[in-house]
């Protein structure tokens, strides 16, 4: 008997991130295009995983997460933000930083609703918002800067508005919001009932000491948001996928609607292992220096080959043009790239729906010194 489907995302293929990495590994390639350290993480904190295991928290922990590990995160909101927020009523660990995106918008959206993204944008927005029945309504980062155009939010907040989705840092630009975008967003929303989902995966990864402008610093704007945060991205552990959410305890209420039936609750001994971890305020302050370096360094051996920075200020990530060494289509060039010189990276129009091609790609600096200087070893023969 043959069963069909209906697709409910009949325009979603193999994501780009799996197409390069498939093929770099077929050309044995230097894979500078997924986002994930080849570096080992902290090796302290794998030996509080294994301890908790051995001490037998191997066995489900409560739905919204191990309680010591609430209690450190609200104590670390607290530190950094100056915002104080009940742990027990505000945040819910999930299976990584998309799961906690894809629940807070399964949460809230209803059929016709539409949701400003802003592109370049991380590939799961779109698809989960039209999962949901809602409409996506797309809008451009101004290149080169990649900041954001308020006049043309408020052009496009309609009575259907009902969230706007922002990722800071950003991934694939770097760029990262200022105090100026937390003032427009805010009139944006005044007297409103539009939400607001602030992506903050890469949340200490905010170099050159610019201030990271998280929601959480403003309780005004945290009433009506969802803040989505990832353990694996921050502490080298991305196949980890634990995240978590923080937002208003009626808004956490109704997420927890959907989390308890869907995952109820993550893996518990990780749990235990961060909660001790995250005591040391070291563990996340020393963040950011780190990756900084990392992007320093690459930055100036990037400086030996033809291609063009444009401005990181935070995650993963640094963006390049080529436009002055060819016009061919940063897909193709990034095919070509990997096959003949032998270096993956990411296409940057990939995060565009209309495949928006600035002659621009994307690099992922999260790793060790000796891939890096292979990679621009590489790329200094083009
Ligand atoms: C902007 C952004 N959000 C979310 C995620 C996913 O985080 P996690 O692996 O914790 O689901 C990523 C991972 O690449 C990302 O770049």
């Amino acid at each position: 008997m043959n069963v069909t489907v209906t697709s409910k995302l009949p325009s979603v293929g193999t994501s780009i991130f799996t197409v390069m990495s498939a093929l770099a590994t077929q050309h044995n390639a230097v894979n500078l295009g997924q986002g994930f350290p080849d570096f080992p993480m902290s090796k302290d904190l794998t030996d509080l995983v294994n301890e908790a295991m051995n001490k037998g928290f191997n066995q489900y922990v409560p739905m919204r997460g191990y309680t010591p590990l609430l209690e450190i995160l609200a104590e670390k909101v607290s530190g950094l933000y100056n915002t104080s927020i009940d742990a027990g009523s505000q945040i819910t660990i999930t299976p990584g930083g998309t799961y906690a995106i894809y629940t807070a918008l399964t949460t809230v959206l209803q059929p016709g609703d539409e949701v400003i993204i802003f592109e370049p944008a991380y590939d799961s927005y779109i698809p989960n918002v039209e999962i949901n029945d809602a409409v996506p309504v797309l809008i451009n980062l101004q290149f080169p800067e990649y900041r954001i155009d308020w006049n043309e939010v408020k052009r496009k907040i309609t009575p259907k508005t009902r969230m706007i989705m922002l990722n800071n840092p950003n991934n694939p630009t770097g760029s990262v919001l200022r105090e100026e975008d937390i003032t427009h967003l805010r009139a944006v929303v005044q007297d409103t009932n539009i939400l607001i989902l602030s992506d903050e995966v890469y949340e200490h990864l905010v170099f050159d000491k610019v201030p990271h402008q998280s929601i959480l610093r403003y309780p005004d704007l945290l009433e009506r948001s969802f803040v989505c945060f990832s353990f694996g991205k921050v502490y080298n552990c991305t196949g980890w996928k634990l995240g978590y959410c923080i937002t208003s305890p009626s808004l956490m209420e109704e997420f927890r609607k959907v989390h308890q039936f869907n995952c109820f609750s993550c893996h518990s001994a990780s749990q235990v292992a961060l909660a001790s971890f995250l005591k040391n305020k070291e563990s996340y302050l020393s963040l950011s220096s780190f990756m900084q370096e990392k992007r320093d360094y690459f930055q100036q051996l990037m400086m030996q080959t033809k291609f063009t920075p444009l401005p990181s200020y935070g995650s993963y990530f640094q963006c390049y043009t080529y436009a002055n060494i060819s016009d061919e289509a940063d897909k193709d060039l990034s095919i070509r790239l990997t096959k003949e010189i032998g270096v993956a990276t990411i296409p940057v129009s990939a995060f565009y729906k209309a495949g928006t091609d600035n002659k621009v790609i994307r690099f992922c600096f999260a790793k060790k010194k000796e891939t890096l200087e292979a990679a621009v070893r590489k790329l200094m023969e083009l």
